[in-house]
């Protein structure tokens, strides 16, 4: 077997940002036509160029995943331009800010659950249908080691990806039976914008020493890089995952084993 997924559509949000701009790259280099969502209009511009530049077919909606008329307009773009979805990287996410619980702003709290949760689930809610008619689909959630494991002052961003693992079982559940399977990944630290932010927040003295630091406790030594995020999740959503469903996968290096 191949990973090839000529003639498939994918859509991949937060496709501006580290993540999913390796795993948008990664699908088009195995053939998929890639619609790439993001908020920030130029960094989603920017993988566009990079996908065409490669000899790829992708197209750049901005939209923001936590309104439901947005994530309606980039799925109806999708099936109006390539008339289906294969596969579907809702992937898009936000660490929010650096604060203990009883210091967290409410409203910071509802942003972090607009975006990494209902935003998750919107684009379960759209994407589903278009899948059930085909018959046919894969989708993955892209969630974090915070699915499981807690950080101090990121209290949001822990309770927002436990509830991805439960969006994903979930969903995993209710379409079982109609050739749609969903998943999850569920990285640790990953050489991103993100977690440069969350570590310039994070630093008391040199941020270099705080990654430094970080990387010594992992069992293999340092963070992952994007692509090797964007590899599992084309795995997962490739033929070679087909009994695949319902689970969040780890990549971390070893930690916590
Ligand atoms: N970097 C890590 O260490 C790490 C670890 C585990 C999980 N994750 C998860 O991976 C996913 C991708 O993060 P990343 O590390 O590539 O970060 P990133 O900051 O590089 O990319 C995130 C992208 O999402 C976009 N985005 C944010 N809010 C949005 C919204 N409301 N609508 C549409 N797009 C929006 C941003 O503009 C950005 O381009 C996130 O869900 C994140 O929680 C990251």
């Amino acid at each position: 077997m191949k990973v090839d997924f000529a003639g498939q559509v994918a859509i991949v949000t937060g496709a501006g940002g580290g993540i999913g701009r390796a795993v948008a790259l990664a699908l088009s280099d195995v053939g998929a036509k890639v619609l790439l969502v993001d908020l920030a209009r130029e960094r989603g511009i920017e993988t566009e160029s990079q996908i065409k530049a490669r000899g790829g077919t992708a197209l750049f909606v901005a939209a923001d995943v936590s309104h439901a008329t947005e994530v309606q307009a980039f799925v109806e773009a999708a099936c109006h331009a390539w008339g289906r979805i294969d596969v579907f990287m809702n992937n898009a996410g936000w660490q929010g800010e650096i604060h203990s619980l009883v210091d967290y702003p409410v409203d910071m709290f509802d942003k972090v659950m607009g975006i990494n949760v209902r935003g998750v689930f919107l684009g379960l809610k759209y994407v589903l249908p278009v899948m059930m008619a085909q018959g046919k689909g894969a989708v993955v959630n892209t969630a974090s080691l915070g699915a499981y494991v807690a950080t101090r002052k990121l209290g949001p961003y822990t309770a927002s990806k436990h509830a991805v693992l439960g969006l994903t079982k979930t969903a995993a559940l209710e379409v079982a039976r109609k050739g749609i399977r969903v998943n999850a990944v569920c990285p640790g630290p990953v050489d991103t914008d993100m977690l440069r932010e969350i570590e310039s927040a994070q630093a008391s003295g040199s941020v270099l020493s705080l990654r430094e630091q970080r990387a010594a406790t992992i069992p293999d030594g340092r963070y992952a890089e994007p692509a090797e995020v964007a590899n599992l999740m084309v795995y997962l959503a490739s033929d070679f995952a087909s009994h695949i469903t319902g689970q969040g996968i780890q990549i971390n290096g070893g930690s916590h084993a």
